[in-house]
């Protein structure tokens, strides 16, 4: 997208995802439905997912200048901390992951894979004392010679949000003209995701309904973290050519919020909490496998699809709409 196209990225992804259609699974899901799945679970680095197009603009060139070694920090099980990890392994730096909790599983799953990507662990025991670990690692690198890159925790920044504006483009572009009303879900936690979907949205002009589904904090929450991350990562986009066929354009604000205030956001597929399973997020990951042949996680993705298949079986989505389910990876979880 040519807004995006001046703002420092370091490549990482495979891009474009593809954008699957899946018929069978939206017969089983309720009649007349149109679902394709947007396969960002095969981003590629590292086992993939929504981080790495988060990295990319996290990890901009001019900001990775002089540096040796990325720091970041999660839980014993974060797909974040894996992605990172992979990322400074792939661009030759050294990593620190700083993780909230001794895994009681170190040999499997995302703990298993931080260690295979070659990072430097580093405990402590509650999620308030990651900041301050973080900041004493990074000094300790400085101490040694080296210089560390703190990456926030999962890259939910207004940069990292530009990682799904450049994922809207793509979509824009992958969905066929004259489909039905386009329904994008995705699972969204620290909003950096929706976030980036919001402004893509905003800029494009796309009149899209996005759902975000949460797998663990309230809706509102989750609502509010996004709605900042977009304004926030709006005027991060150069301004439009002064003679272009916009003189509008720089409303992009208050379209970023008219999306934002349109974007549905739901906490009521949790369950008993986040990682825990229910029913229907069980039912929903064999509908996907064995009708669409895509593999979901269980944390974040089933969830998610849960919800999209509770609203279409409710008749909350309108007649022949195109719903977008956005797989944002996760499946280190599945061999916990
Ligand atoms: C697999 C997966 N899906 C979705 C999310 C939620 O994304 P965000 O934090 O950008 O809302 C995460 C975040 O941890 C994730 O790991």
């Amino acid at each position: 997208m040519n807004r995006l196209a001046p703002i420092g990225r370091t490549p990482l992804a495979t891009l474009p995802t593809p954008l699957l259609p899946a018929p069978a699974l939206a017969d089983a899901v309720a009649s007349g439905m149109d679902i394709s799945v947007k396969a960002d679970a095969w981003t590629g680095l590292g086992l993939g997912g929504n981080k790495v197009r988060k990295l990319e603009y996290e990890l901009d060139p001019a900001g990775l200048r002089g540096v040796t070694d990325l720091v970041t920090a999660g839980g014993p099980h974060s797909n974040h901390c894996r992605v990172t990890a992979a990322a400074a392994a792939r661009l030759g730096l050294g990593c620190t992951l700083v993780i909230n909790g001794e895994p009681t599983d170190a040999g499997r799953g995302n703990a298993l894979l931080h260690r295979l990507l070659g990072a430097r662990i580093v405990t402590v025991a509650e999620r308030e004392e990651r900041e301050a670990a973080m900041a004493e690692e990074a000094g300790r690198i400085r101490a040694a010679g080296g210089r560390a890159l703190v990456v926030p925790v999962g890259a939910s920044t207004p940069r990292g949000a530009l990682g799904y504006v450049h994922a809207a483009a793509e979509m824009h572009e992958q969905v066929s003209a004259g489909s039905g009303p386009v329904w994008i879900f995705t699972s969204s936690s620290s909003g950096g995701t929706l976030a980036g979907l919001i402004l893509g949205c905003a800029l494009l002009r796309w009149r899209v309904q996005l759902v975000g589904v949460s797998p663990d904090d309230p809706a509102a929450k989750v609502h509010r973290a996004a709605t900042e991350i977009a304004l926030a990562a709006a005027p991060l986009l150069p301004p439009p050519p002064p003679h272009g066929p916009d003189p509008r354009a720089e409303d992009l604000v208050q379209r970023v919020r008219d999306v934002a205030a349109a974007t549905l956001v739901t906490d009521a597929f949790v369950g008993p909490g986040y990682g825990v399973a229910t029913r229907a997020a069980e039912q929903a990951t064999r509908l996907f496998g064995a009708r669409a042949g895509v593999i979901l996680d269980p944390v974040y993705t089933a969830k998610a699809a849960a919800a999209m298949i509770a609203w279409a079986r409710e008749g909350r989505l309108p007649p022949g709409a195109h719903v977008i389910f956005l797989h944002t990876g996760g499946h280190p979880a599945l061999f916990r």
